[in-house]
């Protein structure tokens, strides 16, 4: 069994043998983590839905199921996955088989629940998964990462991973708090520049823009960092209508007000062109650490 120094310094000698191996991304790669604090505020919602609506840009996308204990994106998408990533990790399943594709014309990676086992894998294996997610992602034009809630390392370390991170809000307090607790350890750790927030569940837009406010404000006087304000979804009851019909809210009901707000965040993240990144600057490692750490 290898040391976790070893596997990291594999690791590390993985990411950077990127260029070697000759693993080049045919464009640049699009590729954001969704998280938040708290739980329960639409990560997964969100996600997917972006997701649609790149795809509906032209877009070939690739979403990951990052959320290792409660992972559902597959429930959203009304497929079951008969692989999940750690049968990629650990067993050596080509992500070919592992990836599951989808009539919205997204492909999912699903994950299935972990165990501590995990972090023991040998940096031989290692090596490999991580040469084969570059690898595997380079055929992507959008890569998201829906992530788990709460603020420990499986979070923080996709945080770390992707060039930009979309932090979900809602109007209620504790969401705020939390939300602003995970800046501050992005903040105090360096771990990402790049962080935007998407308020959900609004019942206005103006409620909306008085969270961003608050938000922004608090981040710019304790952190001294602004916070970029993507924009809100609404509330809506054809949100659980959709769930129910195992579609997305996008596809089920596409002139919904939240499905319009969705597909203009989109354009929007396309038009900034800020999270476009080469997918040898994906950080791997952090990546693996991210789902590794799962218990
Ligand atoms: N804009 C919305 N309008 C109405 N319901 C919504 C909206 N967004 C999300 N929901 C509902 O809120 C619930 C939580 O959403 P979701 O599972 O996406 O949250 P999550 O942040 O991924 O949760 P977890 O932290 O458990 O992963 C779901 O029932 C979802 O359908
Ligand atoms: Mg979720």
């Amino acid at each position: 069994m290898a040391e976790p120094g070893d596997q990291a310094a594999s690791l590390r000698k993985a990411t950077i043998d990127a260029d070697k191996f000759q693993i080049q991304s045919r464009r640049a790669v699009c590729c954001m983590s969704i998280a938040s604090g708290k739980g329960g505020v639409g990560k997964t919602f969100f996600s997917v839905n972006l997701a649609v609506a790149f795809a509906g840009l032209g877009k070939k996308v690739l979403l990951v199921d990052a959320d290792l204990g409660l992972a559902n994106a597959d429930i959203v998408l009304g497929v079951t996955p008969k692989f999940s990533l750690q049968d990629a990790i650990f067993k050596g399943k080509d992500l070919h088989e592992v990836a599951v594709k989808t009539e919205y014309g997204i492909d999912l990676l699903a994950a299935s629940s972990g165990s501590k086992e995990m972090v023991s894998l040998g940096g031989a294996r290692m090596e490999i998964f991580i040469r084969e997610l570059i690898s595997f992602a380079a055929e992507y034009d959008v890569l998201l990462f829906d992530c788990a809630a709460g603020i420990d390392s499986s979070v923080t370390s996709f945080i770390a991973a992707a060039p930009q991170s979309i932090i979900i809000a809602t109007t209620q307090p504790t969401s705020i708090m939390d939300v602003y607790a995970l800046m501050k350890i992005i903040n105090q750790d360096n771990l990402s520049q790049n962080v935007s927030l998407v308020v959900n569940m609004v019942d206005s837009d103006a409620q909306g823009q008085r969270v961003a406010d608050t938000l922004s404000s608090v981040s710019q006087r304790y952190l001294s960092r602004s916070m970029d304000f993507l924009g809100a979804i609404p509330v809506s009851p054809n949100v659980q209508r959709a769930l129910h019909m195992r579609k997305p809210l996008l596809s089920a009901f596409e002139n919904d007000p939240a499905s319009e707000r969705i597909r203009r965040t989109a354009r929007t993240i396309i038009q900034r062109q800020s999270a476009l990144t080469r997918i040898q600057d994906i950080d791997a490692e952090k990546l693996l650490s991210g789902l590794l750490s799962h218990s």
